[in-house]
């Protein structure tokens, strides 16, 4: 019998994406899965701790194995932020990705050190033990929008090595060079091990 995981999330890319690479060796289940509609808590200051919380939460309430991610958009230039914050940068609703581009080419309007890093952590839980995984790409904030593809920032970022942005360069090439790529291929050489 397969082993089973779960995966502390119900977007269907995110889903998609981990059980195209080990969805062979292993049962990946959805927050849907396992019957999971809590509002998990994400209240921790750091991408580590809200990881944490999501992954620690499941574990607690459902003795599972599982994992959870959390990402963030890091400028130098900002000291870091929007960072944790990255989905309700531009108010509490949150996920207003439009809202949230626009609040950060003006707050670096008049700034040309424009470095920036994806971050993604992935906090796994097995039996009670936890362990991370960081991926990270570097890159910076472009001036203005360009390119129609992904989501979130991905108009405004340009990984390093590329003239395009991320929403340019489309999902193919993103998903190779990604954060949250390189994260998942070190989750997945754990797993795997
Ligand atoms: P999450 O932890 O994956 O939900 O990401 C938090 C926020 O970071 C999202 O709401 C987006 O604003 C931003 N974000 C995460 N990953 C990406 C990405 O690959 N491209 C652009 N924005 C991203």
């Amino acid at each position: 019998m397969k082993r089973k995981l779960v995966f502390a999330t119900n977007n269907a890319h995110k889903l998609e994406e981990i059980k195209a690479i080990l969805g062979e060796k292993i049962e990946i289940l959805s927050l849907k899965d396992i019957g999971c509609e809590a509002d998990i808590p994400e209240t921790a200051d750091t991408l580590e701790g809200n990881a944490s919380l999501k992954s620690r939460y499941i574990y607690d309430h459902y003795g599972m194995d599982c994992f959870a991610d959390d990402t963030g958009l890091e400028v130098d230039a900002l000291g870091g932020a929007p960072g944790v914050f990255s989905a309700r940068y531009a108010g509490e609703n949150g996920h207003d990705s439009e809202a949230n581009m626009k609040k950060l080419l003006v707050n670096l309007k008049e700034i040309t050190d424009r470095k920036a890093q994806f971050r993604t952590v992935i906090s796994l839980i097995e039996q009670g033990k936890e362990l991370q995984f960081e991926g990270i790409v570097k890159g910076d904030i472009l001036t203005e929008k360009r390119g129609c593809s992904g989501f979130g920032y991905d108009p405004v970022f340009r990984p390093e090595g590329y003239d395009l942005s991320f929403a340019e360069l489309g999902n193919d090439i993103k998903n190779k060079i990604s954060h949250r790529a390189r994260a998942v291929a070190l989750l997945c050489k754990h797993l795997s091990d």
